[in-house]
């Protein structure tokens, strides 16, 4: 099978390109490079042994993407390309949607008249909102997002559910992703954030690693086993090799299918400080500052779906999560 992978530069992306290679698959890369580097690609190369078609484009350049499938038989797409950025989406609401919404109705277009209806979608546990509690199953209703990032992953699952009612040849997997983190065990591909980290765990290894000094965590008062914020913390090659799993059931049947991809598990922000002195042997610096507009007290899933029909459960516990997080800082200080 030969999969089109967006965003594969990308955090996600290169962890997962480097097991759809493992696995035997043919893939072709597109990127804008718009938060990733050509480095990564080299990487993938380098950890895989294998080489792969590479094309720096853009998901809403309509002609870029139809002159991809014109020279590759694509079989099914992954889509991870987007903007991420919660607190940047509250500023450049236009931006967001734009690309993230405007780039994957373009994508669809595409697909659909290269008659390649398969898509693997990167959603988010962001789209069960403020209301539903943990642990978060598929079946909730989703929406009340509060920012929008997760409204473009909101509307997006909302379309692509109505493209399968307009035409029942499309497969399309919807995969929730909770808080991905980790990274390849080599510690040569991992999380590149421009700038300051806005996520948790990069935060934290920078501060171990010397680059910033000082954490903030987010809130003491949560009702929660130590008042810190609690996540599905999720190995990015546990979530890279659901993403396997996914492929195997869009090529396998059609209409629309939707997965958590976490690990059940919540762990505090303390809880990751612990975690990641022990994986590293340093002092994390930390403070309590007030807690953090639209964060929730706790969020995890409950990733029985996934195992029930995919087969897919996350293998690798905390330990591994931060061992790899600090390789990949400590090798890496600056990023590629
Ligand atoms: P990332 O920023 O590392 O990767 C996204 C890639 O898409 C980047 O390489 C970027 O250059 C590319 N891209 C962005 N807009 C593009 C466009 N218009 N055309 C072509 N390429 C474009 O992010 P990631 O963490 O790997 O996330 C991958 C996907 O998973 C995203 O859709 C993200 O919203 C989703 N997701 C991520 C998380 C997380 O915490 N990392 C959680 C839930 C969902
Ligand atoms: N936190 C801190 N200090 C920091 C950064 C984070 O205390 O500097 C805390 C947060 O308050 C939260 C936890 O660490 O309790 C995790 O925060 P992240 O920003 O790493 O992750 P979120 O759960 O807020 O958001 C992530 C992704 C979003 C996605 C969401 C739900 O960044 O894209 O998970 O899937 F929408």
């Amino acid at each position: 099978m030969k999969i089109l992978v967006t965003g594969g530069a990308g955090y996600i992306g290169s962890h997962t390109c480097v097991e759809l290679l493992n696995a035997g698959y043919e893939i072709v890369v597109l990127d804008n490079f718009y938060n990733s580097c050509a480095e990564s690609l080299n990487r993938i190369k380098e950890l895989t042994g294998k080489d792969f078609k590479f094309y720096e484009c853009d998901i809403r350049d309509r002609d870029g993407l139809e002159k991809i499938f014109a020279e590759n038989n694509i079989d099914a797409v992954i889509h991870f390309a987007g903007l991420k950025a919660v607190g940047e989406s509250v500023q450049k609401p236009l931006e967001y949607y734009e690309n993230n919404v405007g780039g994957t109705i373009t994508l669809c277009e595409a697909m659909r008249d290269a008659g390649c209806k398969k898509i693997v979608f990167s959603s988010s546990a962001t789209v069960y909102g403020m209301n539903n509690p943990s642990p978060l199953k598929e079946t909730m209703q989703i929406g009340g997002t509060t920012n929008p990032y997760g409204t473009t992953k909101y509307m997006i699952e909302l379309i692509l559910q109505d493209l399968y009612v307009s035409d029942k040849d499309w497969s399309i997997t919807i995969l929730r992703y909770f808080n991905p983190i980790g990274a390849h065990e080599s510690g040569r591909i991992g999380e590149n954030p421009n700038g300051i980290p806005n996520n948790l765990m990069p935060y934290v290894t920078q501060v171990a690693v010397g680059k910033l000094s000082c954490l903030s965590v987010f809130g003491d008062d949560y009702d929660t086993h130590d008042g810190t914020g609690v996540r599905d913390y999720i190995h990015v090659v546990d979530l890279a090799l659901g993403h396997i799993k996914a492929v195997e059931k869009v090529a396998s049947c059609t209409g629309v299918n939707i997965y958590n991809l976490g690990t059940g598990n919540g762990y505090s922000v303390l809880d990751i400080v612990k975690a990641v002195e022990k994986a590293s042997g340093v002092k994390v610096n930390y403070k309590i500052v007030p807690r953090r507009p639209g964060d929730l007290a706790t969020c995890y899933s409950d990733p029985s779906k996934a195992k029930a029909e995919l087969g897919w459960v996350a293998e690798r516990g905390i330990e591994k999560m931060c061992e790899d997080s600090w390789r990949w800082q400590k090798n890496n200080p600056k990023g590629y």
